[in-house]
């Protein structure tokens, strides 16, 4: 095996959105394989190709690269009605992913009766502003034993067996609002006529990884969602049903640690956060506004407008001593180009005034904290700059001391959304690795 460390992790570091698409995108000509290991079709990862723009939801965002073989794992859920759709718009544009393309026999199914149970959910008090993909019934009929997998649709006699038995969970549950689910025989058959053409991509991708580690391909893995999502380490209950963070990757793949050789951790140079829960960093004011203005934050998914505020270091360190961050990708910070000030969240004052950077473990307790912001100087521009020497001393003020609080260094800066506007920070591991 090649003693080049070569195995890459892009992991989210905030409420998800920070651009990952956009570096999977980048770094993908570099690697053999690129590895969806967790969520399903609430990601929206954004490609942007000479000023046209992508959105990938289940497909890895190394589809635009012909060299690049895709593999969904095990941890993802994936609804195959979207999935065909996916491969058909990419189809369109070009991009036919026949042989290289394998999807999990251990991938679990969102199906119909999963999407309405989400929505019903959210329909009531305890709604935390999800994407309404039915994500999470999906995992927890994975966790409860009652889940569907791709590879049982290799078994159609006993489909509508296994199926059944989450169907009439939520039959119960939803009680009279169960009048408007299909039948279950009408699941079972869109299911088989959805996944029809896709069976030919199911596979053993365990085994097709750790072959592909074994003879020195390049693998990359991208992260959906992030940290402070996880539903371990994130903002709980306001959170996914996945651990999108380190821990998700292995149990995703099946691979060993050992696979993984360094760990990107993506950012952007401020916070947003789509969905309820807590979030310390929000500025309802005329400058959240214009972050969220400049910055489009609207949701790739939902299109749901994203709540936004300055960088909060804070959750980003946590974010990096979950995650093992070996480097950071800090995107769109032309985004805060043009301001006279810009805010970077060094800790939190408690309700007893009190300053802290720990984070509580309890939602409520979230509510107390109120941000204590250190203020910059701004910028005119950065937008485009493809060398780190080009920038503004204000913007190297601003991300130095950004840096010392986060206290992992920075790897990739982005300056703006296509593939060509930003910079790989010279001397760090990056570097060899894109040689
Ligand atoms: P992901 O879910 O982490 O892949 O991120 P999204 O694609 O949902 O959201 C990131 C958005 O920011 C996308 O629309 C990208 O095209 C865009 N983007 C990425 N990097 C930059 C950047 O450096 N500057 C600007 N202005 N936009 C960026
Ligand atoms: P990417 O990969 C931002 C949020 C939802 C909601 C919570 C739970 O594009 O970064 P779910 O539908 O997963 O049960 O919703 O998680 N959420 C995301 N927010 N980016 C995402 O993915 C997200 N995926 C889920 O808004 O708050
Ligand atoms: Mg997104």
């Amino acid at each position: 095996m090649s003693l080049v460390r070569t195995n890459l992790a892009i992991l989210g570091l905030q409420w998800g959105d920070e651009g990952k698409g956009k570096v999977v995108d980048l770094l993908s000509p570099h690697f053999h394989q690129v590895v969806r290991f967790q969520g399903g079709n609430n990601a929206g990862h954004t490609v942007v190709v000479d000023g046209q723009s992508i959105a990938l939801h289940q497909v890895p965002s190394g589809a635009l690269h012909p060299g690049c073989f895709l593999v969904v794992g095990n941890g993802v859920v994936l609804n195959l009605d979207v999935f065909q759709q996916e491969l058909d718009r990419l189809k369109a544009r070009g991009f036919d992913l026949t042989g290289r393309l394998m999807l999990s026999d251990r991938a679990h199914i969102i199906l119909p009766h999963h999407i309405a149970l989400d929505l019903w959910r959210e329909g009531g008090a305890n709604k935390i502003g999800t994407t309404g993909r039915g994500i999470g019934p999906a995992y927890e009929m994975k966790a409860g034993r009652m889940g569907v997998r791709l590879g049982d649709l290799l078994h159609p006699d006993t489909l509508a067996e296994r199926i059944g038995h989450g169907y009439e969970e939520v039959r119960l549950r939803l009680g009279a609002g169960a009048a408007d689910l299909p039948t279950l025989d009408a699941i079972v058959e869109g299911l088989l006529r959805t996944a029809k053409p896709l069976l030919p991509f199911i596979g053993d991708t365990q085994t097709h990884l750790v072959t592909a580690w074994e003879r020195g391909d390049r693998i990359l893995f991208e992260g959906a969602q992030a940290a402070l999502l996880d539903i371990d380490h994130g903002t709980y209950p306001f959170v996914t049903s996945s651990n999108c963070s380190l821990g998700g990757l292995f149990t995703g793949t099946g691979l060993s640690p050992k696979a993984l050789d360094k760990i990107l951790g993506i950012a952007k140079a401020y916070t947003t956060r789509v969905g309820s829960g807590p979030f310390p960093a929000e500025m309802h004011d005329a400058i959240g506004e214009r972050l969220r203005q400049v910055g489009k934050e609207f949701g790739t998914t939902t299109g749901r407008p994203r709540r936004c505020g300055w960088f909060d270091a804070p959750i980003t360190a946590h974010a990096c001593r979950t995650n093992g961050v070996d480097g950071l990708a800090i995107m769109k910070l032309d985004v805060l180009d043009g301001l006279d000030e810009v805010g970077l969240i060094v800790g939190y004052r408690t309700g007893e005034g009190t300053l802290t950077t720990k984070l509580p473990s309890c939602a409520a307790d979230w509510k107390e904290l109120k941000p204590e912001v250190k203020m910059f100087k701004g910028w005119a521009s950065t937008r485009g700059v493809t060398r780190h020497g080009e920038l503004p001393a204000e913007a190297h003020a601003y991300l130095e001391a950004l840096v010392e609080s986060v206290e992992v260094p920075i790897a990739y800066l982005s300056t703006g959304p296509d593939r060509q506007e930003g910079c790989i920070y010279p001397g760090t591991f990056l570097e060899p690795l894109l040689a």
